[in-house]
C-alpha cells in the first residue's frame, strides 16, 4: 500500500519516540527521571470533575454537539477572554470548539494555506506547527532565535522573511519549548511590523497564557494595537491550564469570516467536540483556574530557583537563562564540555541533540526531548513539572553530564 507524500512528509514525533525508550527502560526495572512530559501531572480543579460527573445522566452528553459548540459555552469562552485581555472583540467575532488545541491549529491551517502559501514560525517552536503547514501544502518559513537572546526572535530578522506569499506568522507566548514569554517591548515592536504588512495574518497560540510564574506577565502585540485583532487568530483550550489534555478540547477564536470556514471543514471531518465536557464547561466558573493555579506556579517557580542553583554551583551560569512561564525549559548543550564528545570535527556545528539526549538516558536515566524537534539544534527540552526532590536529582545528573568530556 502506498501512503500518500501529504503523510510521508511528515516528520515523526521524537518526543514520542524517547519517551517509548523510557518507558520501556523503566519497565525493565532501571530508574528513570522523565522529563518528557508535555502537561501537568496533577488532578484537575474538584470543581471541574464534579461538574462532568454532574452531566454524565443527561441524554445529551452522549449525543452529538453542534458542529462549532454549544453556543452557550461559545460566548462564555468569548467573554472570558475579553475579561481577561482586557479588550473587546465586538460582534465580528466567533469561537468553534475543537478537539484540543492541536485540532485548532489543523483547521486554521486547513482553512488558511493555499498551496505555496508560506507561514513564519518562530523558533523555538511547538513541534507540530512546521509539520501542520507542510500537510497543508504551505511553507514553514523559520526565524531562529538564540538562547543569547533568551530565545528572543528579532524584528530585523522576521521583516527579512517576510513576502507577498506570507499567508500569517505564528506567536506562541508564553512558549513551549522555551518557558519564557516574548517581552512587552518586542509585542510593540512586532505590533510595528504587523501594521506595516497588513496582509499578514497572526496565529496567537495563547494555550499557556495564565502559566506564568515571574512577572511581568505576558502581555500581546494586539494589546499594543487593537487593530491588529481584525487579523489575529487566538488558539487555546483547557489543556494545560486545567490539566486535562486527555479530555481533547479547545478552541479558536477568529474572525467569523473563518470561523465559518473552520466550521465548515469541522463539519466534515470530526464534528463537534465531546459534548459531555462542553456541557460541564458551560456552568464552569473560569475564574476558579487561577486560585487553581496558584500552588502550581509556586512549584513551577521553586523548581526554576533550584534549576539557577544548580547551574550557578556547576559552572554553567552562561547557559542558564530565567524561565518564566509555561512548564518547560531548553538546555543548550553548544556550549557545554559534552558536546565535544560528539562534535566529529573542531568546526562541526551540525544537531547532535538526538545522539545527546539519548546518551544521557541511556547513560544516566534521565529522558529529556531532543531541541531538533524545536527548531533548536543542540539543545534539549525538560519539564519542570516533576516532584522538587527527584527534580533536583535529575538536575544534578544532567550538570554532571553536560560537564562531563569522557
Ligand atoms: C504551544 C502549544 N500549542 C498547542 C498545544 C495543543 O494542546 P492540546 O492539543 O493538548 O490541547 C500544545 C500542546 O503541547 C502546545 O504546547
Amino acid at each position: 500500500m502506498n501512503i500518500s507524500s501529504r503523510v510521508s512528509e511528515i516528520s515523526e514525533s521524537i518526543t514520542l519516540k524517547l519517551n517509548a525508550k523510557a518507558v520501556e527502560m523503566a519497565e525493565s526495572g532501571k530508574h528513570i527521571y522523565n522529563l518528557t512530559a508535555g502537561q501537568l501531572p496533577f488532578r484537575p480543579l474538584p470543581e471541574f470533575s464534579a461538574l462532568i460527573r454532574d452531566e454524565l445522566d443527561f441524554i445529551r452528553s452522549y449525543q452529538y454537539s453542534p458542529v462549532n459548540g454549544y453556543p452557550e459555552l461559545r460566548s462564555k469562552i468569548l467573554k472570558n477572554w475579553e475579561k481577561t485581555r482586557g479588550m473587546e472583540l465586538g460582534e465580528d467575532f466567533d469561537c468553534v470548539v475543537t478537539n484540543g488545541g492541536k485540532h485548532a491549529v489543523s483547521n486554521i491551517m486547513g482553512t488558511l494555506l493555499d498551496h505555496g502559501d508560506e507561514v513564519i514560525v518562530l523558533a523555538p517552536y511547538w513541534v507540530t506547527y512546521p509539520e501542520i503547514i507542510k500537510f497543508c501544502k504551505g511553507v514553514p518559513k523559520i526565524v531562529y532565535s538564540s538562547p543569547f537572546d533568551v530565545f528572543t526572535p528579532s524584528i530585523d530578522q522576521i521583516k527579512k522573511e517576510i513576502s507577498p506569499r506570507t499567508k500569517a506568522i505564528i506567536v506562541n507566548s508564553p512558549n513551549n519549548p522555551t518557558g519564557t514569554h516574548y517581552s512587552d517591548q518586542w509585542m510593540s515592536d512586532f505590533a510595528a511590523l504587523m501594521i506595516e504588512n497588513p496582509h499578514v495574518n497572526i496565529i496567537c497560540d495563547e494555550i499557556y497564557f495564565q502559566l506564568f510564574y515571574y512577572d511581568p506577565k505576558p502581555t500581546f502585540y494586539y494589546q499594543k494595537n487593537p487593530e491588529l485583532l481584525a487579523r489575529t487568530i487566538i488558539v487555546d483550550g483547557i489543556s494545560k491550564t486545567l490539566a486535562s489534555t486527555g479530555l481533547r478540547l479547545g478552541w479558536v477564536i477568529a474572525p467569523k469570516k473563518l470561523t465559518k470556514a473552520i466550521t465548515k471543514l469541522q463539519g466534515q471531518t470530526t464534528s463537534g467536540a465531546n459534548s459531555l465536557v462542553q456541557r460541564a464547561l458551560v456552568n464552569f466558573d473560569f475564574d476558579l483556574i487561577e486560585s487553581y493555579l496558584e500552588p502550581i506556579k509556586k512549584h513551577l517557580r521553586d523548581n526554576a530557583q533550584t534549576l539557577r542553583e544548580v547551574f550557578k554551583e556547576n559552572d554553567l551560569s552562561h547557559t542558564w537563562y530565567q524561565s518564566s512561564s509555561a512548564f518547560y525549559y531548553l538546555i543548550d548543550f553548544s556550549h557545554t564540555p559534552v558536546i565535544e564528545k560528539f562534535k566529529t570535527s573542531e568546526n562541526d556545528i551540525t544537531d547532535h541533540s538526538p545522539e545527546i539526549c539519548e546518551a544521557l538516558l541511556e547513560s544516566k536515566g534521565v529522558a529529556t526531548v531532543p531541541g531538533v524537534a524545536f527548531g533548536m539544534d543542540n539543545s534539549a527540552r525538560m519539564s519542570l513539572v516533576m516532584e522538587k526532590e527527584p527534580f533536583k536529582e535529575a538536575l544534578e545528573i544532567i550538570v554532571s553530564f553536560l560537564n562531563s568530556k569522557d
